[in-house]
């Protein structure tokens, strides 16, 4: 049998597709594509009112094309399903390390969302971006000096890993003002994904054991440099379950329970990301909503239990914000048939601008934007340009028979793909449009060869 797209047909289209965005219960991350898709009278893929080929026709490819209403949508659904379930004061942080640049911070935060970011690269671009310090949440198991300085002198909260970041703390503590932060535990649960992004077991790099809370929390409570105003933890990334997230929400009601025994009023408390995506058509995760309501029950439920005032609570979603407000559009060119063996087909981007099947064999579907409705005839493996015979995007991808200079849409690549993007090859970077309402605008500059070259020095006896 021949198939097509996997799909909802559109009136103006015959194609796949999410449904119609005005739905309120479409949540992004149950979407293979961006909500805005469409496909237009020449069976042309559209994302935000803009043809895709002509998108690459005029900033070039390999392109990202980030959809800022899906993005929007995303952002408001966990604000809004959080400020639903929730009795108490609550703030999502957008979990930047999935795609941190101006143009994203500057979208995210004005949503009402905090950024949660990992390095001192990551803070600067926030806070350059505007967003305020107040809602700027630092992490890291291993953050530099430098990092700690910047954070405390432009006042966002810095969530403590370990001992020494603690002793690292009260050092650098100058001023009257008593620094602001959180501490990460590890909770010890267990959840299925990936072992590279698993985080919450005990055998973690992140956090402080569980067996030194009550150590910490003494510490923390006696050191007048420091303000800890609660707890964080992060079980890891593209869970499907809810059930280690119930799990881990009971848990941190205890530690506020614990920490008060040291008259240690902890105020907040952040249960991270981690709710997975659609990344292929047998990916089945729990909705945005489902995952809030979820947290927001357990937390007020183990409070109430323990007689404890409601903290405010927070999370920290990175892929399921992002991931499928992006799409990856790139040319196609060669291909090589071995008979009876496969054939490939070989697109101008590859491992350097999506090393996520490299590195944890993510399984990516794609469509090719020029010929939405072609019957899907073939199955080819997608490879990428790098030297690397491990630079496979889509192994046995269904695709309709395709030709060099087709356009090949690899969907969901909004999270983790240019914030993990590197120069292999020398590979100059890809451009990022943001497309809303039949206008694109740039985000990020394709790199040139002379950006590749910016860092080189060459001494002078090699000239
Ligand atoms: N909070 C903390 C402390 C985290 O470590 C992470 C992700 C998040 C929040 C956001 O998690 P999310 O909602 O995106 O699942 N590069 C990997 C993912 C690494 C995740 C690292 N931490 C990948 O491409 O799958």
């Amino acid at each position: 049998m021949v198939s097509t797209y996997p799909v909802k047909v559109q009136p103006s289209g015959n194609q796949y597709l999410s449904p119609s965005q005005d739905s309120t219960n479409i949540y992004p991350n149950q979407q293979l594509l961006p909500l805005t898709a469409r496909v237009n009278r020449d069976d042309f893929l559209e994302i935000g009112g803009c043809d895709v080929t002509k998108l690459v026709q005029q900033f070039g490819s390999p392109l990202y094309i980030l959809d800022e209403t899906t993005l929007r949508i995303a952002c408001q659904q966990y604000r809004d399903t959080f400020k639903k379930y929730y009795k108490g004061e609550s703030q999502v942080l957008y979990a930047s390390k999935a795609w941190n640049c101006l143009a994203v911070c500057a979208i995210v935060a004005s949503e009402g969302l905090g950024i949660d970011v990992v390095s001192g690269g990551e803070l600067y671009t926030a806070l350059e971006a505007g967003v305020s310090p107040e809602k700027i949440y630092l992490h890291g198991n291993n953050k530099s000096r430098d990092e700690l300085t910047l954070a405390i002198e432009s006042g966002c909260t810095i969530v403590v890993d370990n001992w020494y970041e603690l002793h690292t703390l009260v050092e650098l503590a100058t001023t009257n003002t008593a620094i602001r932060i959180m501490l990460r535990l590890t909770p010890g649960i267990e959840c299925h994904t990936h072992e590279y992004i698993r985080t919450g077991h005990l055998d973690s790099k992140f956090g402080f054991d569980p067996n030194d809370l009550e150590e910490v929390f003494a510490f923390a409570s006696k050191e007048p440099a420091l303000n800890c105003v609660g707890v964080h933890a992060h079980i890891g990334s593209q869970i499907f379950e809810l059930q280690p997230h119930r799990d881990l929400a009971a848990v941190m009601v205890q530690w506020l329970r614990d920490a008060a025994k040291y008259n240690l009023e902890l105020t907040e408390l952040n249960v991270g990301g981690g709710l997975g995506i659609k990344y292929t058509e047998s990916d089945d995760p729990p909705s945005i909503e489902e995952w809030s309501k979820a947290i927001c029950e357990v937390v007020q439920e183990a409070c109430a239990a323990e007689n404890l005032p409601l903290p405010k609570l927070l999370c920290e979603p990175g892929r399921s914000l992002i991931a499928t407000a992006c799409i990856t559009a790139y040319t196609i060119g060669s291909a090589k048939t071995i008979p009876d063996i496969r054939t490939y087909v070989t697109i101008d981007g590859g491992m350097s601008d999506n090393p996520r099947p490299i590195t944890y064999q993510s399984v990516y579907r794609a469509v090719v934007a020029n010929k939405m409705s072609a019957p899907l005839t073939e199955t080819v493996t997608v490879a990428g340009k790098h030297c690397e015979s491990g630079d496979i995007l889509i192994k046995n991808a269904p695709l309709p028979k395709t030709e060099p200079g087709d356009v090949l849409v690899v969907m969901a690549t909004g999270a983790y793909n240019y914030s993990m993007a590197s120069n292999y090859n020398r590979l100059p970077r890809p451009a990022a449009v943001l497309v809303a309402n039949g206008e694109a605008n740039l985000i990020l500059q394709r790199e040139t060869y002379q950006d590749i070259i910016r860092q080189d020095c060459l001494p002078e006896r090699l000239k």
